[in-house]
């Protein structure tokens, strides 16, 4: 821990206190980012973001309630402090994998689970809070390497390529259109954060600030697997091949893309490392490396397109960039 507090403290020239939010901060590598982060910036403010499980289903409703209280709450502080105040950092982190023999569960929304925790909710927050979002912020979203796996597939499952209409479907189990999978629907999920990530620094770079995104390896002891019935079996082949990290490797390589200047120099990245690297003496940031992305995710139609699905089926108007 003391190592890891060291170097995030130098990497991080402008030591001013900095106003972070972060999604998923309860578990896993969230929460080991936020013991971090209070460390090596004690005086920065840290909204930290968690629900209750039984809450669920209603995660459209909670998300929208949090964008409210976090404007409110934001708006307190400025008064308080006798100046405006909006978000440096906004992390969007929480994330969920259903087990394996799940079947598609649709949320009130008509949405399936998956997609919606990972990928509609953090569109909904960056839009209602994009106001708020300061010039030379951060958007930092968490994806996963299963992401270059997946494709957008036309966005059949979405907009039914035998109506010419173009209408957007709710409803639908899988963005590409096939049957639901619980893996691939993660997977698939974590290639739309990484299109959305591209789309929204264009976006941001009107107000001088980026969005990056990075996987933070293969964390076995996080909770992102506690649906998993089989994995066990799939734990202890990963261990035996050295392939694994622990959730203090993750949480720091989230608190670097928080507030290390390196970050977020190039718009649009996606850090990673090799997997295993920290049980081979691997060093944040030294084994990080600004990694390729599927083209599925760098294509700018897939990106438009997803961006006006997300608009259409989460009801934000934010404009095309
Ligand atoms: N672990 C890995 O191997 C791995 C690999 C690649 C990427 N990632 C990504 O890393 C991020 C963090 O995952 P983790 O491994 O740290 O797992 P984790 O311990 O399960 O953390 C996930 C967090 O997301 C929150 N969350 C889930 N559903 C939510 C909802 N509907 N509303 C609000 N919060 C919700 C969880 O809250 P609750 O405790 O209330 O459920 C928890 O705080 C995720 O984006 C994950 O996809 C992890």
């Amino acid at each position: 821990m003391e190592e890891s507090v060291r170097m995030l403290i130098g990497s991080r020239k402008d030591l001013k206190p900095l106003t972070i939010v972060i999604t998923g901060c309860n578990s896993g590598i969230g929460l080991q980012a936020c013991k971090l982060l209070r460390l090596v910036s004690p005086k920065s403010r840290l909204f930290l973001v968690a629900r209750n499980r039984e809450k669920a289903l209603q995660i459209v409703d909670d998300v929208r309630n949090f964008c409210e209280e976090m404007k409110e709450e934001l708006d307190v502080l400025a008064e308080k402090e006798g100046q405006h105040i909006g978000i440096d950092v906004m992390c969007l982190n929480a994330a969920i994998l259903l087990g394996e023999d799940a079947e598609a569960q649709f949320t009130e929304d008509n949405l399936e689970l998956t997609i919606q925790t990972n990928y509609f909710s953090p569109f909904l927050i960056v839009n209602n809070l994009f106001d708020c979002i300061n010039v030379g912020a951060r958007v930092v979203v968490t994806s996963s390497g299963l992401h270059a796996f997946e494709s957008f597939g036309n966005f059949e499952g979405v907009i039914d390529p035998k109506n010419n209409s173009g209408k957007i479907n709710d409803g639908f189990e899988m963005i590409c259109g096939t049957p639901f999978d619980h893996k691939k629907s993660y997977a698939a999920s974590k290639l739309c954060v990484v299109a959305f990530c591209r789309e929204l620094d264009r976006r941001l770079r009107e107000r001088n600030a980026k969005a990056i995104c990075f996987t933070p390896g293969l964390i076995t002891t996080s909770g992102l697997f506690k649906h998993q019935k089989q994995w066990n079996e799939t734990v202890l082949k990963k261990v035996g091949m050295g392939m694994v990290d622990t959730k203090e490797w993750g949480g720091c390589i989230l608190a670097w893309t928080v507030i290390s200047d390196k970050a977020a120099q190039c718009g649009g990245c996606y850090w990673r490392a090799s997997f295993g690297i920290s049980q081979r003496d691997g060093k944040i940031p030294d084994d990080l490396f600004s990694a390729p992305i599927n083209e599925e995710a760098t294509d700018r139609k897939n990106q438009e397109t997803l961006w006006k699905i997300s608009s259409a089926l989460t009801g934000t108007s934010l404009k095309q960039s």
